[in-house]
């Protein structure tokens, strides 16, 4: 069977590859990525090295390139992680996010339409729900919650979904959702909550907290959501939706103290900053549907999990400095020289 993964170069998308590579060896993986800052060739080395792996550098927008490919590939199964993700950026910029986010997967769909895939699978989020109040333990997420968003991020990627619903009633597209919470985990870009504060720690910068950071968020080991899509793509059913979450809901200044301590930094380092416009106060999320159906559950408990992540943080220093100083982007070039043409 073929597989084709978009956004692969990033973080929640590589630790899928790697994932299936490792699962299911008969399988074959084909990965397009933009490598937008966001995305890390350097992150899939280790990928290249299997025969049953393609990369090919592409934009989901790029309708006639990834008909081309499509062509050439008639992947079964498509599984749409490329996005603009960092709900910041959004607000400073929407218009990649609506472009990439929707009109992207617009084009994946048409393509996975003409060529007949098996399952499109698009891989979207719990801040599709808004947010719920802190005083209201007793309120989760479930797949019946009404869409309602509050940044350009979270709107583009509700656009999707209502997107591909609409493929799968108009035109039969045999169509799966996954709504995940927050993930934590290797090769996550240094620009979300726990590798920042993680990166900002070890060089004893300040740890910048949003507000009085009693925002939660529902956290859950990366490959706890690689092995609930894995479920999905193979066993869930077409047409539906699947939340995605761990029932491990923290308030943010419980994971930054929490990473201070891991890494015995004094908590002298948290500044609070001004606040996210519009900042979610908190997600929480309803995963009975996928563990009734599908029998998914998370694996990893966060205690171990965010041992596991900072100790990854620091055997894999290289990786995220390269980011920060701006030297992982001259890796494509670098890394492909005169094999460019195919990867492009
Ligand atoms: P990420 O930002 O780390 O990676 C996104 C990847 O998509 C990057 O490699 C980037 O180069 C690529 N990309 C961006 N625009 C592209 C385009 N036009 N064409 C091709 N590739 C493009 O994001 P992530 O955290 O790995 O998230 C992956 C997906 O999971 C996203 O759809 C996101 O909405 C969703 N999600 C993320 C989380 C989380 O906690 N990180 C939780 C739930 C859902
Ligand atoms: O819930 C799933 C979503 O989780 C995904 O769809 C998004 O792609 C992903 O980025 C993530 O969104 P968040 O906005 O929750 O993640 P982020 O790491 O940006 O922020 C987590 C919380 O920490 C949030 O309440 C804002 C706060 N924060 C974040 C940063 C970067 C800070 O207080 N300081 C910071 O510097």
């Amino acid at each position: 069977m073929t597989i084709l993964v978009t956004g692969g170069a990033g973080f929640i998308g590589a630790n899928f590859v790697y994932m299936e590579l490792k699962e299911h060896p008969e399988d074959r993986i084909v990965c397009i990525d933009k490598l937008t800052y966001a995305g890390n060739l350097e992150t899939l080395k280790e990928a290249m090295e299997y025969p049953n792996f393609r990369f090919k550098r592409m934009d989901i927008c790029d309708r006639e390139k990834v008909f081309a490919l499509f062509e050439e590939e008639k992947p079964d199964i498509v599984v749409n992680f490329a996005a603009e993700s960092h709900v910041d950026r959004s607000i400073e910029d929407p218009e990649i996010f609506l472009k990439t986010n929707i009109l992207g997967t617009q084009v994946m769909m048409d393509a996975s339409r003409k060529y007949g895939v098996k399952r499109y699978h698009q891989v979207s989020t719990d801040e599709v729900y808004g947010d719920l109040p802190l005083d209201r333990p007793d309120l989760f997420f479930t797949e019946e919650t009404p869409l309602k968003t509050s940044s350009p991020y979270s709107s583009s990627k509700a656009g999707a979904d209502l997107l591909v619903n609409a493929y799968h009633r108009t035109f039969g597209l045999p169509t799966t959702i996954s709504r995940c919470s927050n993930n934590y985990g290797p090769y996550q870009f240094p620009e979300k909550l726990i590798p920042l504060m993680i990166a900002n720690a070890l060089a004893d910068k300040p740890l910048p907290v949003y507000g009085e950071g009693l925002n939660v968020r529902d956290w859950l080991y990366v490959e706890d959501h690689c092995k609930a899509i894995d479920l999905i793509i193979r066993q869930g059913k077409v047409g539906e939706v699947y939340n995605i979450g761990g029932h491990n809901e923290m308030k943010n200044i419980d994971i930054v103290k929490l990473i201070c301590e891991a890494l015995d930094k004094p908590e002298s380092l948290i500044t609070h900053v001004e606040d996210r416009k519009g900042h979610d106060m908190r997600y929480a999320i309803d995963p009975a549907k996928i563990h009734g159906e599908l029998g998914w559950l998370p694996e990893t408990m966060f205690k171990d999990g965010i041992k596991k992540t900072i100790q990854w943080y620091l055997d894999n220093k290289e990786w995220w400095e390269r980011i920060i100083s701006g030297e992982y982007q001259s890796y494509f070039a670098s890394m492909y020289g005169e094999r460019l043409k195919d990867a492009e």
